[in-house]
């Protein structure tokens, strides 16, 4: 039985984020999608939010779970006796965020880190990107999954806060 991980902050999940979940799981008999903690970033959503809306958007795919990543990838990675990271790469900026961290997570435990290519059709897709045009008031319904589309609208939309001075 081989095992992938699909780490990210998922912040929120996206069309994107999904498409390589499932061709991950293509690979892999099992998929985990790691919801981690990026210290670098301010998160919109909660933790535990984050992971019930990717919990939401990868309900139909079967051998696909997700779990809170509670302190160092690799050792999660580790734990859940994970053969492979599995990530997507939109392009050459995403590659080299990713270089360092593939290496220090097989440096930490071994473990490889396998990148695939995200559908050219979904390159435009970030989850910080949608979040910007969902706080203007624009359309992200062919963005990311519907759970999470509401959730930005709850979350987000202009008359939710109408100063947009974020109180
Ligand atoms: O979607 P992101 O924000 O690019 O994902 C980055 C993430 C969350 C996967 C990375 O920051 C991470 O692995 N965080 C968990 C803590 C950890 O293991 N840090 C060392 C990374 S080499």
């Amino acid at each position: 039985m081989s095992l992938a991980v699909c780490p990210g902050s998922f912040d929120p999940i996206t069309l994107g984020h999904v498409d390589v979940v499932r061709r991950a799981r293509e690979m892999f008999d099992e998929v985990v999608v790691a919801v981690a903690h990026n210290p670098a970033k301010r998160y919109l959503f909660d933790a535990e939010t984050r992971v019930e809306l990717a919990g939401a958007a990868l309900a139909d795919v079967d051998g696909v779970r997700v779990e809170l990543v509670p302190g160092l990838l690799a050792r999660f990675c580790a734990d859940v006796g994970a053969a492979a990271i599995v990530k997507g790469l939109r392009g050459a900026a995403d590659f080299d965020n990713e270089q360092a961290m593939a290496l220090m997570n097989r440096h930490l435990v071994g473990i490889e880190t396998v990148f695939i290519m995200g559908d050219p059709t979904l390159g435009h897709i970030a989850s910080s990107m949608v979040k910007d045009v969902a706080s203007h008031g624009g359309d992200i319904e062919d963005l990311v999954p519907p759970a999470v589309a509401a959730a930005l609208h709850r979350a987000l939309s202009p008359s939710a806060d109408p100063a947009g001075d974020g109180r």
